[in-house]
């Protein structure tokens, strides 16, 4: 019933990616549990280091011989910022390293992993599924991918740029409609310029990709599953609903607040990394609205805010954490992702043959 062109060419039972989660997450145990229960794990690698990354892909064989996915950001030159903008912002910080009694004004640490260091493991390891998102890696190095076996996925938030994804290659595009938790994958326009809502975006890039196109953003069980499937997509990729799962590697803070929060509790915000991304409402999403300054861009805000993060995590305290999350919050549970995938394709199933 749930057989599509796509989980044919993949070799997996049913239409549902585990979105791929960078900061924690997607654990080995919660890949391999989704691509055990007859989906597609995904490991969120963008901060991984490329050794990290290989032991990652070795834990997972070892809790798996099904297919699974691994996704990295493709890189961004850092832009430059500014000496003062920076220095404004490490003072501004201060004040919360204070409240969290961790050292004041740390020295940066390096802006982010090599994309090309990450691609060379994932080349080497032949990895499944190659997915990313933030832009498109060169012709070259998703050519190598697909020459390897690699299934090569990327991510457009509007039909624009999922028609330059697939004249790059691509072999299928997950839709990131605004609805989604974690950062935009957005890389041709202003973000509040593709905001688009999943159920516009959806058939409106099956229209004009011929590859197919995997609905993400707000599905959290079987009707999102049916009414994305009926839109023309070939498959869901869902993040929100797994990160309060057994086998999630969230926080018990993050997941409590992920169990406690409703639909409205989010917000789009640059104020942890310096780069768009949906996540619950905290004090330091708050407090920044009032920020004067400017914030300075992803990644170096992402690093900037490290320790603040980390210290709050410590201390319990998810009003520094970032909390990324989905608008499909009142619909999270702490199940196992096997019971996750199952409720979910026979909430679908159920729903289809109602139908009929
Ligand atoms: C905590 C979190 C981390 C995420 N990290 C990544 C990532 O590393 N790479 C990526 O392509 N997408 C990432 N996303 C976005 C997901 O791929 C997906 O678009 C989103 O989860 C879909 O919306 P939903 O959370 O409402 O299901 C992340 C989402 C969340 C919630």
């Amino acid at each position: 019933m749930f057989e599509t062109s796509l989980t044919r060419k993949l070799n997996i039972k049913y239409p549902i990616f585990q979105a791929p989660m960078a900061g924690g997450p997607t654990t080995p145990e919660l890949v391999a549990a989704v691509s055990n229960a007859g989906g597609l794990g995904n490991l969120g690698a963008g901060y991984l280091t490329p050794k990290q990354l290989r032991n990652t892909i070795h834990k997972i064989r070892k809790l798996t011989d099904r297919p699974f996915g691994v996704n990295l950001f493709v890189f961004e030159q850092p832009e430059e910022s500014e000496e003062e903008t920076m220095k404004e912002m490490s003072d501004y910080l201060d004040f919360y390293r204070n409240e969290l009694g961790i050292p004041q004004s740390p020295a940066l640490r390096k802006y982010s992993e090599s994309f090309e260091e990450q691609v060379q493991v994932v080349l080497e390891e032949s990895v499944p599924v190659f997915s990313f998102t933030f832009g498109i890696p060169s012709p070259d190095m998703i050519q190598s991918m697909k020459q390897r076996g690699t299934f090569v996925v990327g991510t457009a938030t509007t039909v624009d740029e999922a028609i330059q994804l697939e004249a790059s290659g691509a072999d299928a595009i997950v839709a990131q409609g605004s609805e989604a938790g974690g950062h935009r994958g957005t890389f041709l326009k202003n973000v509040s310029d593709s905001l688009i809502g999943l159920m516009a975006l959806v058939p409106q890039m099956v229209d004009r990709v011929s590859v197919p196109v995997i609905a993400s953003g707000g599905i959290m069980d079987g009707r999102g599953l049916v009414a994305s499937l009926t839109l023309g997509a070939s498959a869901v990729q869902m993040g929100t609903a797994f990160l309060a799962c057994t086998e999630s590697g969230a926080h018990p803070t993050y997941k409590q607040q992920i169990l406690s929060a409703n639909e409205d509790a989010t917000e789009i915000t640059r104020a942890y990394s310096g780069k768009a991304a949906r996540g619950i409402q905290t004090k330091f999403m708050r407090n920044m609205h009032a920020y004067p300054g400017k914030i300075p861009p992803y990644p170096i805000q992402h690093v900037m805010t490290k320790d603040i993060r980390q210290a709050s995590a410590m201390a319990n305290n998810p009003e520094y954490m970032s909390l990324w999350a989905g608008q499909g919050l009142r619909l999270a549970n702490d199940q196992s992702a096997a019971t996750i995938i199952k409720q979910t394709i026979d909430q679908a199933k159920k729903l289809i043959e109602d139908r009929k």
